[in-house]
């Protein structure tokens, strides 16, 4: 069973696209000011692109995807094929792991730029421990040193107190990546209240205890990081963060 991906996350995401669609504006924001330097530009965890602006990918000539789900591929092609191919930007879509053999990927695909579209939040779930989860998402990070590459991934996910409007969905803001956060994954187990975390959960209305997505130390100090709300459900709502790294 893919914890992360299959028919369930499909019918979510096509079941919530209104609700998500201020989260789906705000990635759009995001991308509409990186300016990649490559044509070409390999997405991980593509999925069917529910939450991917078309108008972005319409930039490149060449766009590859990779996800472990087999109903990704073809959802992808169905969502965004024909407008690609009106912009002449050619689609591959593969049904595989494009994360244990990262390095043989990014051989493959030299000139392309990657991102890693809201996957490595989710690798935590994916690996026996957290120090495991963490090790991963070091490892996938050293790997992209020489490479131009961004992601938008969970921060921080949990229960909230319902919202009374599709108004008070909370706003997006930036900021700039600290230097390293933490000096050992074991202190994932607590959430650490960095300021960011105090002023989103606030305009969120979060309760209870939220979830680390161990994603922290993911971009390079410096990174001007996008903040960006996500209410995946009436109850449950995630921080995302977006970064784009040039090379
Ligand atoms: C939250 S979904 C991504 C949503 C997607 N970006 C969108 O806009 O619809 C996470 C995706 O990562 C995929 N995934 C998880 N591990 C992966 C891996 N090792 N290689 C490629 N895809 C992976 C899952 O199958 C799932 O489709």
């Amino acid at each position: 069973m893919n914890p992360t991906g299959d028919l369930l996350w499909h019918w979510r995401a096509w079941q919530r696209q209104a609700e998500w669609q201020a989260t789906c504006d705000g990635i759009g924001q995001w991308l509409d000011q990186v300016q990649p330097a490559s044509q070409e530009l390999l997405i991980i965890g593509a999925s069917a692109g529910w939450m991917m602006p078309v108008r972005w990918l319409q930039g490149f000539k060449k766009i590859t995807t990779f996800d472990i789900d087999r109903w990704a591929a073809p959802l992808f092609r169905w969502r965004h094929g024909r407008l690609l191919q009106a912009s002449g930007t050619q689609l591959q879509c593969h049904t595989r792991d494009a994360l244990t053999p990262l390095d043989a990927v990014l051989r493959a695909n030299p000139n392309a730029a990657v991102l890693f579209d809201n996957v490595l939040g989710q690798l935590r779930f994916q690996q026996p421990s957290l120090d495991h989860a963490a090790a991963r998402i070091e490892k996938i990070t050293r790997s992209m040193r020489t490479r131009e590459w961004g992601s938008v991934h969970d921060a921080y996910s949990g229960p909230v107190y319902p919202r009374q409007s599709a108004s008070t969905t909370p706003h997006g803001y930036q900021s700039i990546q600290a230097a390293y956060l933490s000096p050992s994954p074991a202190d994932h187990s607590a959430v650490q209240l960095a300021p960011e975390f105090a002023k989103f959960s606030a305009q969120f209305n979060a309760q209870g205890d939220w979830l680390d997505h161990l994603t922290s130390n993911v971009f390079p100090s410096g990174t001007p990081v996008h903040h960006i709300a996500w209410p995946y459900a009436p109850r449950y709502a995630h921080w995302l963060q977006a970064g784009w790294i040039p090379l």
